[in-house]
Order: C-alpha cells, then sequence, then structure tokens
C-alpha cells in the first residue's frame, strides 16, 4: 500500500552544536573531556567543523530532499560569562538560519542539547534553582536576535537523560564519586564535597525539578518574545517491554523515566519523541538483549520498531502533537541504516493511520559526529565524514531517506 505523509510533515535530520562544532573550551563537556583521567573515549577537538562548514552541509541536506534541519545553538558560546551575551556568535547563528531559509530548509533550534556554559556549572549547575532563571534569560536573548527565523524550538533536548543514564546505562552508580568528577571540580574551583552538576550527570530529584522548571520558565520566556512559535521539550523514550511478568518493574522504571516527563509536558505546542532501541524488564530487573540478537555500534538491539512504540506511549498519556525529534542508528554498515529506517518510517506511517498527530520526523544523524563518551567511533551518519580532511560523503540510507523525504510518501 502506498501511504502519503501529511501535506506539511516536516522531514529533516537532526545535529548538536557540541557533536558537530566542537572546539569550545566554554563548556562544561570541554573540561570533562580533556582531564588527564577522563572517561571520554576522546575528546571533541574540532568535531567535523560544522561551525565554519554550515553553508556546504546545509547545501547538502536540502539537495538530498529534506524539508526542516534540527540544530542547536550553544548556550556557552552565546554566554561564554554570565551576563555577557556576544552578538558576533548570535550574528554567526543568524547567518546559520538565513541559508536555511535560503534553502526552503524549515529551522528547529535546540536551545540545550547537553552542555552547558562552565561558569554555570561552577555556580552550581542544575542543582541550582538559580539555574531555570538564567536559562530563561538566555532563551529570551535568543530568540529576540533570532526568533523571526526559526519555526520550532526545543527548549532543552532529552529532559530525563540525566535519569535514564543513571538508572539504566549506570545502574545507579554516582559518577560524582569518581576522580575524574573531583579533578573536574578542582578546574572550576568547586569544593570536594561539592558537586560537578553537568546537565547529564545530574540524577537527583533537585536536578529533575531545576530542569523542569527552566523548561517552564523559558517556554514562558520564549512566548513573551513570540507569542506564535511553537515551543516545546524532548524526551528519551525507548520501547520499554516486559518480558516473563516484568510489568511492575517496567512500569516502575516507565513512572520515573518517561510519566513524571510527559506530565510536564503537557500544555507545551509539541512533544519530542526520541527512540533508538528497546529496553527488556523481567521480575529481576532490567535484561540484557537476547543472546544472538544484531547488536548497533552502541551495544543495544537493532530495534527500529523502538519509535512507534514510543509514539504510542506517548499518545496514550498526553494529548499534544507529536514530532519525532531524533531516531536513527549508529553502524558501519549502511545496508541495516537503510533497513532501520525504512522500517521505521513504514510503523510511523501506521501510527499516522490510526489517527495519531504526528507532525515530523528527523533523523539522527545528519552526519557521522562525537558521540559523547563513545568519541567518534559509533557512525550515526547519513552523511560519512572523514576527519582527516572533513570531506563529507553521501551515504546510500541518505538517498534513500532524502527520497522519501522529496515524495512525502512511502510503501507500506
Ligand atoms: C542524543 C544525541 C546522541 C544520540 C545517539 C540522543 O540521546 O540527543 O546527542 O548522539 O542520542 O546516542
Amino acid at each position: 500500500m502506498h501511504m502519503a505523509f501529511p501535506k506539511d510533515f516536516r522531514w529533516g535530520t537532526a545535529t548538536a552544536a557540541h557533536q558537530v562544532e566542537g572546539n569550545n573550551i566554554n563548556s562544561d563537556f570541554w573540561i570533562l573531556e580533556n582531564l588527564p583521567e577522563t572517561l571520554f573515549a576522546e575528546p571533541s577537538g574540532d568535531a567535523i567543523d560544522h561551525y565554519h562548514r554550515y553553508a556546504e552541509d546545509i547545501a547538502l541536506l536540502a539537495g538530498l530532499g529534506f524539508n526542516s534541519y534540527r540544530f542547536s545553538i550553544e548556550w556557552a558560546r552565546i554566554e561564554p560569562e554570565e551576563g555577557h551575551f556576544s552578538d558576533a556568535i548570535l550574528n554567526h547563528y543568524r547567518r546559520v538560519l538565513e541559508v536555511c531559509r535560503e534553502h526552503h530548509l524549515k529551522p528547529m533550534v535546540t536551545l540545550h542539547h547537553f552542555t552547558s556554559p562552565r561558569w554555570l556549572i561552577a555556580e552550581g549547575g542544575w542543582e541550582n534553582q538559580d539555574t531555570a532563571d538564567k536559562f530563561a534569560r538566555y532563551c529570551s536573548k535568543v530568540i529576540q536576535q533570532l526568533g523571526d527565523l526559526i519555526d520550532m524550538v526545543c527548549t532543552i533536548n532529552e529532559v530525563n537523560i540525566p535519569m535514564v543514564i543513571n538508572q539504566i546505562w549506570l545502574a545507579g552508580l554516582d559518577l560524582q564519586e569518581l576522580g575524574f568528577m573531583q579533578a573536574a571540580k578542582e578546574v572550576l574551583g568547586i569544593a570536594p564535597s561539592g558537586k560537578f552538576s553537568s546537565f547529564m550527570f545530574t540524577p537527583s530529584e533537585k536536578g529533575r525539578n531545576t530542569i523542569l522548571e527552566a523548561h517552564r520558565q523559558a517556554v514562558a520566556a520564549i512566548k513573551a518574545v513570540r507569542p506564535d512559535l511553537p515551543v516545546g521539550m524532548t524526551i528519551a523514550m525507548d520501547d520499554l517491554q516486559a518480558v516473563d511478568g516484568g510489568e511492575a518493574v517496567r512500569d516502575l522504571f516507565r513512572r520515573e523515566l518517561q510519566d513524571v516527563y510527559l506530565q510536564a509536558a503537557q500544555g507545551d505546542d509539541f512533544l519530542g519523541v526520541q527512540a533508538y532501541s528497546r529496553i527488556r524488564f523481567a521480575p529481576t530487573g532490567r535484561l540484557a538483549p537476547p543472546e544472538g540478537n544484531e547488536l548497533t555500534q552502541m551495544g543495544y538491539e537493532f530495534w527500529p520498531e523502538a519509535i512507534e512504540a514510543s509514539l504510542r506511549y506517548a499518545n496514550q498519556k498526553v494529548h499534544m502533537p507529536l514530532v519525532v525529534t531524533e531516531n536513527g542508528i549508529a553502524t558501519d554498515d549502511d545496508t541495516r541504516r537503510e533497513e532501520y529506517y525504512r522500517r521505521a518510517i513504514n510503523r510511523i506511517a501506521h501510527c499516522l493511520n490510526d489517527g495519531l498527530d504526528i507532525r515530523g520526523y528527523y533523523a539522527w544523524s545528519s552526519f557521522d559526529n562525537f558521540e559523547w563518551m563513545l568519541g567518534y567511533n559509533p557512525r550515526f551518519g547519513l552523511i560519512e565524514v572523514d576527519r582527516s580532511n572533513q570531506n563529507r560523503i553521501i551515504r546510500p540510507s541518505a538517498q534513500c531517506l532524502g527520497e522519501i523525504a522529496r515524495s512525502n510518501c512511502i510503501d507500506v
């Protein structure tokens, strides 16, 4: 069956500033990546130099057939010292937005994608309630200067990621105790008893409240400048499955990792849903992927159906437009990437057919990039990047997804 997507459906790819721009010594991650005892596989360095190559990069994406581009702008560049906003950097992002518009790519801008200014962390970071005010002030400034060119805004990327990392990937381990974090505190003159409360590594109740309050205040600040600009948060979802009677355990995780945040998103203009794989729970807790199943370079299962499960769950819990703000796979085998995207989009077509209000689909990622602690090893890019010369090489999966975007339909 031939399935057409809604007329104004947004087809795009996504990036985040720190993962593609690199070279930002004013950000907290720069400190973490460059410590002698760092847990990061390698520092971000120049990343893929999207900061200077954005014009050719945007042209490539438009040429593939997309009609939108999701990218983030970096708080640590725009406000490198508290209260000092850089017009030069804001103008840089203005040019990025203008180039998007010239190529008919509607820009979706994320205001916070994991990294924060180092001065913010020195002042208590995401456990300091004043952070919400400071974030809103930064958002207001950005929207005053750039809002006229933006199509949609994500305040904070993956508001729940600190809890997901702590409860799922680190099984409760407190990173603050590690030597690496102690060393990071020394760099910023934080007392040994204090915390280096980077966004990703603040899995406390206090952190959660600060993040959600920052989102609320940011929405109000943005609406005060541009009441008509659609604003939302994004949430890391994934398909949380129960096996062998694991429902109670699964639901407990789901409440903490998803429901609280879905609740907080109510009233926004849209919700950004992000999913990559599935996580299975038994009565004993989280299970490893079934023996023999295909794994991605991230170590989790090849599971393109994750996005459908996430959208359907979000739709059960909140009544608001949904946007797939990230979905994709890290692999060296581009045929598997193509298969992943085809299956995921096929499932989204079924969701639309069932009446879900889904407004867009953004693939993660436009380019191979800096995958945080894992460095440059995982390959998420639709476009390959050879970092020895910064050459861009379009992968067949990019052509395939671009074709789907251009035709705005798929055979299901
Ligand atoms: C994040 C991205 C990351 C991607 C792949 C998402 O959680 O928003 O920054 O690169 O997942 O792991």
